[in-house]
């Protein structure tokens, strides 16, 4: 809730508890429900003891907050609980931030993170949405945010694609179209003979080993990697998503961190084995460090990444968005880490994500996220030129491109993180319902009624022009915005904004219906006008932080 509305509900649970000096000051009072009739609003709040940066004391293992602790009812005066909820909104732009930024931790968030010469899959996309969207929400938590994208760029792959680009007399700097595509199908190429063909897997391995010395192959991959930056970066603008970081899996090369392996044998963290292959005890079983011919893995490059990044940035948290499938890596990971630094290991998590099933194109199988984005837009051009709602000038481009990313994105963040989910393209780009696309409609509707209505939004608000039931479950709703982002932060779970997004819009769209600002008072139009105008401005502000740009004209 407002910061406003949470001071007024604060005071009155103080007058309840009369002992004022019972309770802390830092009480952080999350709203279950609010219920209205007409004089009253009747709002039930569990009461937490932390502070925004820390959360809640009431956490389950999932951090979902545990509703069930302090509930507490309180009844507030109907016209003031709008006034407050509007007044807050009219002052939105200078409104003070929704934390104390002398509490600001430092977050570093590892995602997207795709491999080099290996398909972009659909957990590299889930990946991408949901690290931005906690980025996001993390900043508007006055922490401080450092994003990487730790991209896979070593390990025998590089020696296959090496092969494959050597016996199919392929330059590099020739690859101008769809380079990744390119790259992707030499190495399937190589993949393909290599199980067929010893040599060629010996060949292979060869020529890994080559450019792990720094020798022959070492321009090649070089200018893999570039193009492969390029390429990427064209997604993630289209995508409006920005790294602080790149980071490589090769900075982490077997010579890179030699002295770190040594030192963990030293320790006994790790030991090696009769084939004199490199293992770490997690829970009773052998996890491989390093292979018998010394050479790195995943693990190990994660493990010197982890210390690095630690040496690098002192973070308060360290966030892996890396889907279900690699929970026992990350969990090797940190147990391993934790015996050499333990206060490097208190902050790092894997968020967690579950997979989408069934994500095609009209190509086939989606490997490339630039299929998916293109297919989205297409199919949303498609859609405007049928829809009769659609408005000349916003048949572009520019509009379908946007409306194509809202309806991936929100199908994919209205899941619950966790949940696998089915990716059916007629779900994705539905316009009825809860869907992307209404959220923009709604958006676009609000702002079009605030261009035209003539009508100038009041300095003040005035409850006593809003008697309507409908502004009554409008305002519950705006009454919400800030404990639902909390939330959301606590959980790192997006499904909530977009789950309550699609809550706001029904009793607005039940307004639109109900209560005009055209042709009625000047004062009760302006009164409206301000909840409206509240209204465009949660939603636009939610739509931002899951990532998505908000559309004026659709
Ligand atoms: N490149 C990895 C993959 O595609 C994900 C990397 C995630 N980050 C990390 N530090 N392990 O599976």
């Amino acid at each position: 809730m407002s910061s406003r509305l949470k001071m007024l509900l604060l005071k009155k649970v103080y007058q309840n508890y009369k002992g004022n000096n019972l309770f802390p000051k830092n009480l952080m009072p999350i709203c279950i429900t609010y219920k209205h009739n007409e004089n009253n609003f009747f709002i039930k709040t569990s009461i937490h003891t932390n502070d925004c940066t820390t959360g809640p004391s009431h956490k389950n293992k999932e951090n979902k907050i545990n509703d069930e602790c302090n509930l507490i009812q309180t009844c507030l005066d109907k016209e003031t609980v709008i006034e407050n909820v509007l007044s807050d909104n009219l002052l939105i732009n200078k409104a003070e931030p929704l934390c104390d930024k002398s509490k600001s931790k430092k977050i570093v968030i590892d995602f997207s993170s795709p491999n080099i010469a290996k398909p972009f899959h659909a957990g590299h996309l889930r990946s991408t949405i949901i690290g931005n969207f906690i980025a996001n929400i993390n900043k508007c938590f006055q922490n401080d945010v450092i994003k990487i994208n730790y991209l896979g760029d070593w390990g025998t792959q590089f020696g296959l694609l090496q092969y494959g680009l050597y016996s199919e007399n392929v330059d590099i700097d020739q690859l101008k179209d769809n380079p990744l595509k390119k790259l992707y199908e030499i190495y399937v190429r190589a993949n393909k003979l290599a199980a067929s063909h010893d040599d060629v897997h010996r060949q292979a391995k060869q020529y890994f080993a080559e450019i792990e010395l720094g020798s022959t192959g070492i321009e090649n991959w070089k200018k893999i990697r570039n193009v492969t930056i390029t390429e990427l970066e064209k997604i993630y603008n289209r995508l409006g998503i920005q790294f602080d970081e790149y980071h490589w899996e090769s900075d982490y090369n077997g010579g890179a961190i030699q002295q770190l392996m040594s030192s963990l044998e030293d320790q006994k963290i790790i030991q090696t084995d009769n084939t004199g292959k490199k293992f770490a005890m997690v829970d009773d079983r052998e996890v491989t460090v390093l292979k018998s011919d010394s050479s790195t893995l995943y693990l190990s490059r994660d493990i010197a990444a982890l210390l690095d990044r630690y040496e690098r940035y002192k973070f308060d948290k360290m966030l892996y968005i890396v889907d279900n499938a690699q929970t026992d890596h990350f969990a090797a990971l940190f147990q391993i880490v934790s015996k050499v630094n333990k206060d490097c290991v208190r902050g790092c998590e894997h968020i967690k994500f579950g997979r989408i099933k069934g994500m095609s194109t009209r190509m086939g199988n989606v490997i490339f996220l630039t299929d998916i984005l293109d297919e989205a837009k297409r199919k949303m051009y498609e859609k405007q030129q049928l829809s009769k709602n659609t408005r000349q000038s916003a048949m572009n481009e520019k509009t379908c491109e946007t409306l194509g990313i809202t309806a991936v994105v929100i199908n994919d963040l209205k899941q619950r993180r966790q949940k696998d989910y089915n990716f059916v393209w007629d779900k994705v780009l539905q316009s009825e319902g809860d869907s992307g696309i209404k959220l923009q409609y709604l958006h676009c509707r609000l702002w079009s009624l605030e261009q035209n209505c003539g009508v100038t939004l009041p300095s003040v608000c005035e409850p006593k022009y809003l008697p309507e039931e409908v502004v009554g479950d409008v305002i519950v709703e705006l009454a919400k915005f800030e404990d639902i982002l909390y939330r959301a932060y606590l959980e790192y779970e997006a499904s909530v904004i977009v789950n309550y997004l699609f809550r706001l819009a029904r009793p607005v769209n039940r307004m639109f219906n109900e209560l005009k600002v055209k042709n009625v008072p000047l004062d009760t139009a302006a009164q409206r006008l301000l909840v409206y105008h509240s209204a465009r401005l949660v939603v636009k502000s939610g739509l931002e932080i899951l990532g998505i740009e908000p559309l004026y004209e659709m």
